[in-house]
């Protein structure tokens, strides 16, 4: 699949089918993943990668109780009918966890940015497109705590779970959400 097709076409997926992923399928990913650019070349992820649903049941779990304390702060009337079976359904699981001891130059700077945070979603990204190009679909996964994705998956506690990917082969079409007018986003430089 050409690079631009798959950026263009990827999208988050919250239905998936029981078939199990191939194995070579989830190598090919994180050799994709592993090949994501970071800051000095740090390389600050890890991939913890689950086929065993007690982690998603468990997962799920928390991520429900996570969904109305969010409700309840951000006053976002849509989240508590918000369903995250998706979570249950994926074959799949891949935990990106960063560690923020592996940074670039940015940390040096008047303003450092979290530089191992941008690996860690490069790396990410790379593991959606690589997906999709192998005919596979993914969930970015942010809404849960991050004690408790340690607790899970036994994540060190100096170590900082970026994302859950769900993974797996999506059930049904998936409708594009808009994006806003590319004009609003872009100012050139004469
Ligand atoms: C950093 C990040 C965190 C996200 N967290 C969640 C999440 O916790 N739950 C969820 O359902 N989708 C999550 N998403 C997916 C977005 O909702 C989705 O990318 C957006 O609506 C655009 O849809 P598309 O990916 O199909 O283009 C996340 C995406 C990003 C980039």
């Amino acid at each position: 699949m050409d690079a631009i097709e798959a950026l263009l076409n990827r999208r988050s997926c919250r239905k998936f089918t029981s078939q199990p992923v191939e194995k070579e399928k989830i190598m090919k990913i994180l050799e994709c993943a592993n090949f994501a650019p970071s800051p000095a070349n740090k390389q600050p992820w890890e991939f913890i990668v689950t086929t065993n649903s007690k982690y998603n049941m468990e997962l799920q779990k928390r991520v429900e109780t996570i969904k109305e304390k969010v409700a309840e702060k951000s006053g976002w009337k849509w989240l508590p009918a918000f369903r995250v079976d998706f979570i249950t359904e994926a074959p799949v699981l891949i935990v990106v966890s960063g560690d923020p001891d592996r940074n670039g130059a940015e940390q040096f700077l008047d303003e450092p940015s979290k530089g191992y945070e941008h690996g860690c979603c490069a790396a990410i990204e790379n593991i959606l497109l690589a997906a999709h190009s192998l005919g596979l679909a993914t969930l970015w996964l942010s809404l849960f705590e991050k004690r408790d994705a340690r607790d899970i998956f036994g994540i060190d506690e100096k170590q900082d779970p970026v994302a859950i990917i769900c993974l797996g082969y999506p059930q049904g079409p998936i409708t594009a959400p808009t994006r806003k007018d590319l004009a609003t986003k872009v100012r050139f430089l004469d």
